[in-house]
């Protein structure tokens, strides 16, 4: 540890030694930081900052407050990128098409993972996965996954407004590329990632980030115990 500070490297360079045990090259470590830095935080909102803020607010603890909003990180909110890689990688080494992937995915009663989004749609896109894709087409030698994605997402758009390639689908889609890009990982190594949590690892370690400042800030402005409000609860009397 001591050598990566001497020589001034960051935490993506860190990410891939402790995570893939490779020393990555500058691109893929900004492309790691820049992962990071985008999907700390969403505001107070989201499913996981949510769970956060009311275990803070009922006087527990930092570790107890930060695990209730990391339990929330699965297949519908921010841990979908380990799914939408293997299947955006599974279905471009398979050249299976777009149209019939996503023709697929509805006939066996699937959503995509990687697509959709509660509040961005096509005319009000989430930055953060344009921004990640725009790094990648940028330094980037090829983009294949990518450009498998997005013409995932011409198709399902013609569906609903809202069904835009997300930050989860964007980041998994160009991490793949990032990794077919680089001679250091061997077939196993990329089916490894591809199959295992690590993508799912990225969000989660940035959104951990999110959900201590949501601690600190609840703590700071000495909130009180949380109850929802009567309004948002439908009872439906029999
Ligand atoms: N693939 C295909 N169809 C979809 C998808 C998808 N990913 N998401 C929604 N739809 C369709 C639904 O089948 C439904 O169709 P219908 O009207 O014919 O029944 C319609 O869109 C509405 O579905 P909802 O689940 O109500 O849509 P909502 O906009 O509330 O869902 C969500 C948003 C949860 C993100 C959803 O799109 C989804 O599950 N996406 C896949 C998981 C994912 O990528 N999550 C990460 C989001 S980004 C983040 O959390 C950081
Ligand atoms: C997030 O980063 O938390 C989101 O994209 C999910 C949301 O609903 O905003």
């Amino acid at each position: 540890m001591l050598d990566i500070l001497s020589q001034n490297k960051g935490i993506g360079y860190v990410i891939g030694k402790l995570w893939f045990k490779k020393s990555l090259p500058i691109w893929a470590c900004q492309f790691i930081e820049m992962s990071i830095i985008i999907s700390a935080d969403h505001g107070p909102a989201v499913s996981g900052a949510h769970n956060t803020i009311v275990t803070t607010r009922a006087g527990k603890d930092l570790i107890s407050s930060l695990v209730s909003g990391l339990l929330t990180i699965g297949p519908r909110f921010g841990g979908a990128l380990n799914e939408a890689g293997k299947y955006f990688f599974d279905a471009r080494k398979n050249n299976i098409s777009p149209d019939t992937f996503v023709r697929n995915m509805k006939e066996s009663g699937l959503s995509i993972p990687g697509i959709g989004h509660k509040i961005y749609h096509q005319y009000n896109p989430d930055k953060r996965s344009q921004a990640i894709q725009q790094y990648a087409i940028e330094n980037f030698n090829s983009t294949a996954t990518l450009n498998f994605a997005l013409e995932v997402e011409a198709i399902t758009l013609q569906k609903r407004n809202n069904l835009i390639l997300n930050v989860d689908g964007a980041m998994a889609a160009c991490f793949i590329d990032m990794i077919e890009n680089l001679s250091e990982f061997s077939s196993e190594e990329k089916l490894d990632i591809i199959n295992n949590d690590q993508l799912n690892g990225l969000f989660t370690l940035a959104r951990t980030i999110g959900l201590i400042g949501h601690i600190f800030d609840q703590q700071r402005l000495q909130q009180p115990l949380y109850r929802h409000p009567w309004d948002d609860i439908f009872y439906q009397v029999s």
